[in-house]
């Protein structure tokens, strides 16, 4: 048998796959997004949850359990032994934090070891884990704040400068399993034939479909079409999905296109600048409410989601879909303003750490200032795009001031005819400049929106 590292070895058993796609995201970058669907090809059906539960716990707790490994061993593993530091995390995790039978964690830890080809550690295996055991209570005690919740020491500061009373509830939510929310759909054969009327009617209409279906959910207040599920499912059990009558979409994301919606008449032509996936260009799609919609991004990988999503949904023709850079508009501009413009922003994405908790691995504190930069870019070489009188949404999936009100503040500073419209507390928690949603304290994900209007 071959050492640990080869990527055949073991790859069925279900330790040794969340093994290997933890150490490969950290060694070698990408997003979990993107590695776990090969993890989990190769793993039988059955076994595929569970593997995905122990990627997202090994990536939302990895900080806080190396910490802890740290403690239970007499001296650091080899470089060339990182993927027995990540089997031992594994066992922590969960002892840790999941009710698993500590016993069978302790075997089929121990066994993981010698499948990796590292039969020589299965004594360190049994140790280190058998001793966390037994000093469970103590093993956090004194480590750092930020190291406890599991946050990287850069993020856990800015968190605390930027919310100091909600940094423990953003820490809390950051680590929670996020749930699956659901956008009923307006496609106008679904509303006729279920007889179903626009926005609320046809949710109300939705949830008792999915309730004859034995799926439970809750509508979310302030929301005209997200419904909240109890649990999560498979979409393909969503009755109706793969006909438009329901998308799945957090509810803060819907709230970026029903603030537009109110924002401008009806008709208006739109511009989604950074389109892909397409969640929101689908949303607008699907609203009717637009004239033409042009959905453009810069990554052609990930426009072909949005075509996908607008062809379920079937509003295609709804909308003119482009690969450019929105910042060089003097490329691909027709030179027809729009009346609306959406500037879902390229970001931290620290308003969706508990759907992607890799962002805590991956992330850097160096990256903020290159991204803030790279959003100014974008404001300023859209702004000229609008009408005048016309709106410009800027939305970020991020917490951090600085995409934000500072972002917003410094934009308005040297755009004289910009002005920032006050927003609802509906959206979240009214800033200046704008409104921000918060996880764990509003609904949803942490998102950002400033409704920017040009003078007319
Ligand atoms: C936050 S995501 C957008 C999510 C999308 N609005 C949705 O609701 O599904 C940001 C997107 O911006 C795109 N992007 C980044 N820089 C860009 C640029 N200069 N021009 C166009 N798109 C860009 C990225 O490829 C990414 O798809």
């Amino acid at each position: 048998m071959s050492r640990g590292g080869s990527d055949s070895l073991g790859s069925r058993d279900v330790r040794i796959a969340a093994v290997r796609t933890l150490q490969g995201l950290v060694d070698g970058g990408g997003s979990l997004t993107r590695r776990l669907p090969r993890a989990l090809a190769v793993l039988p059906a059955a076994d595929r949850a569970r593997c995905q539960g122990f990627c997202y716990g090994l990536a939302r707790w990895h900080i806080e359990l190396q910490a802890v490994a740290a403690r239970l061993m007499k001296s650091p593993l080899k470089p060339k032994d990182r993927d027995l530091a990540w089997l031992i995390e594994l066992g922590l995790y969960q002892l840790l934090h999941t009710d698993a039978p500590p016993g069978r964690v302790v075997d089929e830890s121990v066994e993981a070891a010698a499948t990796l080809g590292k039969g020589w550690a299965r004594g360190l295996v049994n140790a280190v884990l058998r001793r966390a055991l037994r000093e469970r209570g103590t093993l956090v005690a004194g480590l750092d704040e930020a190291v406890r919740v599991a946050h990287p020491a850069w993020l856990h500061e800015r968190l605390a400068e930027d919310w100091p009373e909600d940094l423990a509830a953003l820490c809390a939510i950051n680590n929670q399993q996020a749930p699956m929310t659901l956008r009923v759909g307006a496609r106008d054969g679904a509303v006729d034939r279920a007889g179903e009327g626009a926005g609320e009617g046809a949710r109300d209409a939705y949830r008792a479909t999915l309730a004859g279906a034995g799926i439970e959910s809750l509508p979310i207040e302030g929301s005209a079409r997200a419904l909240q599920l109890s649990r999560p499912v498979p979409v393909e059990r969503l009755p109706g999905f793969a006909e438009g009558r329901a998308s799945v979409q957090d509810v803060s994301a819907q709230l970026a296109i029903e603030r537009l919606i109110a924002a401008v008449p009806a008709g208006a032509r739109l511009l989604d600048a950074c389109a892909a996936p397409g969640g929101k260009t689908a949303h607008a799609a699907e609203s009717g409410h637009f004239g033409d919609i042009v959905a453009l991004d810069d990554d052609p990988n990930r426009l072909e989601r949005v075509r996908e999503t607008l062809q379920r949904l079937g509003r295609v023709d709804a909308v003119q879909v482009r690969c450019a850079d929105a910042g060089t508009p003097g490329r691909w501009w027709d030179g027809h303003p729009y009346d609306a413009i959406l500037l879902d922003a390229p970001c931290s994405g620290t308003g969706v750490i508990r759907r992607h908790p890799d962002i805590k691995l991956l992330r850097r504190d160096a990256d903020i200032a290159p991204l803030v930069a790279a959003q100014a870019r974008l404001l300023d070489a859209l702004w000229p795009l609008l009408a005048p009188g016309g709106t410009l949404l800027y939305a970020t999936c991020s917490v951090l001031k600085a995409e934000n009100e500072d972002q917003v503040a410094a934009f308005l500073a040297r755009t004289p005819d910009a002005r920032a419209a006050s927003l609802p507390a509906t959206l979240g928690r009214v800033r200046p400049h704008g409104a921000q949603r918060l996880p764990g304290v509003h609904e949803g994900d942490g998102f950002w929106y400033a409704q920017l209007s040009r003078a007319p």
